[in-house]
């Protein structure tokens, strides 16, 4: 029997049109003699639209794609999904969505209520890896190494500047500042001097009222794709991640302006740290109950520490983004990632409370 799979695209958050390009990706390539796909675009504003697969979601002469605000309306209810009134029998939810209301446990809750398997982790996994404030406590009590820092919420910076002034002046500069719960880089700032500090977390609670503040980590960013396979999360070769040198850090510009950043496949390094650093990325997955999928992204410094900076649940998933090229890299081609994503997301529980 062919299983029917919503494709849900878009969203509300900043990465709309990288989840329409996944979309596209996964369109191209998923196994039609076993699935078929139902593609559902989530507007900017939050709409659910039920979209013809010849909905463009490919860059075309530069312009990205979006899920227009117009279109057949989707309605979930416990009874699942329907559009114009008829009951779509999805089988199978794949939501292609970054971000918050995609990645953080909520859309993965509202699959829960109507009781559709959905690829990814649970409604605990998703949200606990989307704050970074509460994943780094968690891979510590797993002895996955992070960076030194520490949680500022903006009321406190509001009420006492002069103490966490003098908390980042002890970590040492530079420090990173970033949102808690933030993405692609926005919000984030390498602050050099004490100086700069006070502008870069007015920044980050731009994007959150939550910010990290985190000494600065030097090394390689080194990342290592994690995918469920019949049942076993299986690490993928580790990648190094090229910077172009003009930037400072892996930056928005330096992830999404094309030829900024290339990935060295497999990292250049020895073979003893990048089993290290696989059997981490397993581990990481682990301990935060994930399922399906997950990018762990790592640093490696010169003396070859290993330390974890962050776990995407929904890495960029476009034919040529970072995760399925480490699986194409390790011997699973684009097409058998999801397979596997889609058989797993029917024979586990990834369920609200995650494995
Ligand atoms: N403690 C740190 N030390 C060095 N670089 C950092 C640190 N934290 C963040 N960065 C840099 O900022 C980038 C984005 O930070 P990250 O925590 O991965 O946020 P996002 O979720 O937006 O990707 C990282 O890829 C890295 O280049
Ligand atoms: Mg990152």
């Amino acid at each position: 029997m062919i299983k029917r799979v919503a494709i849900i695209c878009g969203g509300r958050s900043s990465e709309h049109e990288i989840s329409c390009i996944s979309a596209a990706g996964v369109l191209s390539a998923i196994d039609r003699s076993k699935y078929q796909p139902i593609l559902i675009g989530i507007s900017k504003s939050g709409k659910w639209f039920h979209l013809p697969e010849s909905h463009p979601l490919a860059i075309s002469d530069g312009v990205l794609p979006t899920i227009p605000d117009s279109g057949i309306s989707v309605a979930l209810s416990i009874d699942g999904f329907s559009a114009a009134g008829q009951n779509l029998n999805i089988d199978i939810a794949f939501p292609l969505l970054h971000g918050p209301y995609g990645e953080d446990g909520t859309i993965q809750g509202l699959l829960e209520i109507a009781d559709i398997p959905y690829v990814g982790s649970g409604v605990l996994a998703s949200a606990v890896a989307m704050d970074k404030s509460f994943a780094k406590p968690i891979f510590v009590s797993h002895e996955i190494k992070v960076a030194a820092g520490f949680v500022v919420r903006q009321g406190q910076w509001q009420t006492g500047s002069a103490e966490i002034q003098r908390a980042a002046d002890q970590l040492g500069y530079p420090v990173f500042v970033k949102p808690a719960r933030g993405g692609s880089s926005r919000g984030t700032t390498k602050v050099k001097s004490a100086g700069n500090f006070a502008a870069a977390l007015v920044e980050a609670f731009k994007f959150d009222t939550k910010a990290l503040v985190e000494q600065e980590i030097r090394g390689a960013e080194i990342e290592c794709a994690v995918l469920e396979i019949d049942g076993v999360a299986k690490a993928s070769l580790v990648g190094q991640i090229k910077i172009d040198a003009k930037y400072e850090f892996y930056d928005f510009e330096a992830k999404y302006l094309d030829g900024a950043t290339t990935i060295e496949l497999p990292a250049p390094i020895d073979q003893k740290i990048s089993d290290e650093i696989r059997t981490k990325a397993v581990e990481a997955f682990t301990s935060l109950g994930c399922s399906g999928l997950a990018r762990v992204d790592f640093f490696l410094t010169p003396n070859n520490e290993v330390i974890i900076n962050e776990l995407n649940t929904m890495p960029g998933f476009t034919a040529t983004s970072v995760f399925p090229k480490m699986w194409a890299a390790t011997g699973v081609a684009y097409t058998d990632v999801i397979t596997h994503l889609l058989k797993s997301a029917l024979t586990r529980n990834n369920g609200v409370l995650g494995n």
